[in-house]
């Protein structure tokens, strides 16, 4: 609604217009602002400070226990007043007797803090049709995606956000769920708060392995297994392919370690690498360099099948892709001008067998060391050619921002990056990279032996894991309707809410049988919520209140005390990129919903008042699943 609906329904409890308008308040986006704004009016009335000061000196309070906002009083920086907060904060609530508000109740002083409490018959006034005003929007923040915050009518900032990026017949790691899921949160999150998105999920589709993939497939590949199970079977070739592969890497370190002649050592290892796999695998990729009928057409097909399979893996997580880009989609043209660039600015260097930065000459971190870009066989890398794709990404759509969520192993490699464009003489561009890193994930033990090694090895256990805990809680599933539709978003939702709750730089154990369950703080935990809100609610039908006295007492004051708080959360989400936050948040949400019930009975009867509290819960829950990137389960 608009500042003036807004007045209008502050008018009802008895506030005078027009309401009290302080710079950085947001009272179109955040309730807590309406509060913040009211009070700072009454704060500049009782100790003559400038509205702002007094704005900034209250702050949401930490904890509901010690109130809904906290007036730090030195923040007030009274001059000519008595320093001594606890006098302060005697004389602002004896002496000026804080006038009576309808919005507050008298604070209380707690040493430098004065505690202010909502009233809560204004609370269920303001924030209940507040919500219901706003419905999906609540808790976005439209501005902070704007190119110009202060000109609602400007063009929204465009995100790039590189993430998931698996490598075509290797494994699918846990770090790449890992990225899958956080990035999918970051920008569903950039999303939310105005920001035009563009997802790009980056294939390792080049380079090497793809020769030995290809080998591979010449020698054991079968037209059925790939039919059956396509990116199953090309994990299969190239791990057989692997083993022996690896033993002549293995024997050619053995060489290097054994030493002596360094003529004849170079000749035995230059044979090994010239027979055997390393020869096949080295003809294979240099083929699909050349353009070879044969190995291109082949390479496409292992290109296609990956993307056709992963978009339907994808869609059960609820992630879509806008673009899948890969390595080997880099420009050759961006590639000859970044190699030109570097060139120019003299830190292109020979070195042995292959072109390099040597970092540490161009004031380079240590650990950046040499950064290869070329080999000598003419052959880019992963550096080069993430490099020449920045060209290509800022030519293709003029982003402001670009996210890499790529786990922390590859620190260095976009540090090098960053540093490697500046060096070009585009420091414009590396202005607009953020690498946002990970800790380690530990690999998913199956069942039968292994590890999960791909995408729908982590999506069909946790489906699986998610139907049999669905069939064994039939009361809890209930809401959740069918379980087989119901399986894969709660199985996603179950990783997703275990890695998002934690910190992003700590490691993540893949822990099912924690995640799946109804108890404690889980993904199914909070889908369960919001689908019986759902079921509640169409039972609920019934003429929109505007009468909040049945719902403005004590039972539901925490419950709409932290609604307030929904704003704030996404925000803070927003500032500092973690997740923990919102999911702290929504499991106190649901905790203080499930205290309105007896888990012993049926779900009594839902009045029309109760309707807008649980309409109001449902709304948040689900706006705070979405902004995590989770899907939700349940429907009006
Ligand atoms: N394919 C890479 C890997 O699996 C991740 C790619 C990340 N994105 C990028 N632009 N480098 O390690």
């Amino acid at each position: 609604n608009t500042l003036n609906e807004l007045e209008i329904l502050l008018e009802e409890l008895a506030l005078s217009k027009p309401m009290p308008l302080v710079p950085g308040a947001d009272v179109l986006h955040n309730p807590v602002d309406i509060y913040r704004a009211q009070l700072a009016a009454i704060l500049v009335g009782l100790v003559d400070c400038d509205s702002k000061v007094a704005f900034n000196a209250i702050q949401t309070s930490n904890e509901i226990a010690n109130g809904d906002l906290d007036i730090i009083l030195p923040k007030l920086k009274l001059k000519d007043r008595p320093v001594n907060p606890k006098e302060l904060a005697f004389e602002l609530i004896q002496q000026h007797k804080f006038p009576p508000s309808p919005l507050f109740v008298l604070p209380v002083p707690d040493g430098i803090h004065l505690r202010v409490f909502f009233s809560l018959k204004s609370l269920a006034h303001v924030i209940l049709p507040y919500i219901a005003d706003r419905g999906a929007s609540y808790g976005t923040f439209p501005a902070l995606g704007l190119s110009d915050p202060s000109d609602p009518a400007s063009t929204p900032k465009r995100l790039l956000i590189d993430f998931s990026s698996p490598n075509i017949g290797t494994e699918f790691r846990g770090a790449h769920l890992r990225s899958t899921i956080l990035g999918a949160h970051i920008a569903a999150l950039h999303e939310r708060m105005g920001w035009d998105v563009t997802r790009i999920n980056y294939l390792g589709d080049w380079g090497k392995q793809i020769g030995l993939l290809a080998a591979g497939w010449a020698r054991f590949g079968s037209e059925e297994a790939f039919a059956a199970d396509p990116l199953r079977h090309l994990l299969d070739l190239y791990i057989r392919m692997e083993l022996p592969f690896k033993a002549e890497l293995d024997a050619r370190g053995r060489i290097r370690d054994e030493g002596g002649d360094s003529a004849e050592v170079e000749a035995r290892m230059a044979d090994i690498e010239t027979h055997g796999l390393h020869a096949e695998r080295d003809s294979w990729f240099k083929k699909l360099e050349d353009g070879d009928q044969e190995a291109v057409p082949l390479w496409q097909r292992f290109r296609d099948v990956t993307i056709e399979e992963s978009t339907k893996l994808y869609a059960r997580l609820g992630v879509v892709f806008d673009e899948y880009a890969g390595e080997s989609q880099v420009s050759a043209a961006s590639i000859e001008r970044v190699e030109a660039a570097l060139r120019d600015k003299g830190v292109y260097e020979e070195s042995h067998d292959a072109w390099i930065i040597d970092f540490r000459k161009h004031g380079g971190t240590k650990g950046m060391d040499k950064g290869t870009l070329r080999f000598r066989t003419g052959t880019t890398t992963y550096l080069l050619r993430d490099i020449a794709a920045v060209l290509d990404r800022a030519e293709k759509y003029n982003f402001d921002k670009m996210i890499y969520v790529v786990s922390s192993d590859q620190e260095m490699h976009f540090q090098r990056l960053f540093k490697a464009l500046e060096l070009m003489g585009r420091a414009d561009l590396t202005a607009k990279l953020e690498h946002i890193p990970f800790g380690k994930v530990q690999e998913l033990q199956l069942e039968g032996g292994g590890h999960a090694q791909l995408l729908s090895d982590f999506i069909d256990v946790s489906s699986n894991a998610a139907s049999e805990l669905l069939k064994v809680d039939v009361g809890k599933a209930a809401p959740l309707g069918d379980v087989q539709a119901a399986a894969d978003a709660i199985g996603a939702s179950a990783l997703m809410v275990q890695d998002l709750h934690g910190r992003r730089s700590g490691q993540w154990t893949i822990d099912l049988t924690r995640a799946m369950t109804f108890e404690g703080e889980t993904g199914p935990y909070l889908q369960y919520w919001h689908a019986r809100l759902c079921e509640m609610l169409k039972s609920a039908a019934g003429p929109a209140v505007t009468d909040y006295s049945a719902v403005d007492g004590e039972d539901y004051s925490d419950l709409l005390r932290l609604l307030a708080r929904y704003p704030d959360t996404a925000k803070a989400a927003f500032k500092n990129l973690e997740s923990g936050g919102v999911l702290t948040y929504l499991f106190r949400l649901v905790d203080e919903l499930s205290m309105c019930f007896d888990p012993e009975e049926e779900t009594p009867e839902v009045t029309a008042s109760d309707g807008m509290v649980y309409g109001a819960v449902r709304q948040v829950l689900e706006n705070g699943l979405k902004l995590l990137g989770i899907p939700v389960c349940g429907s009006l």
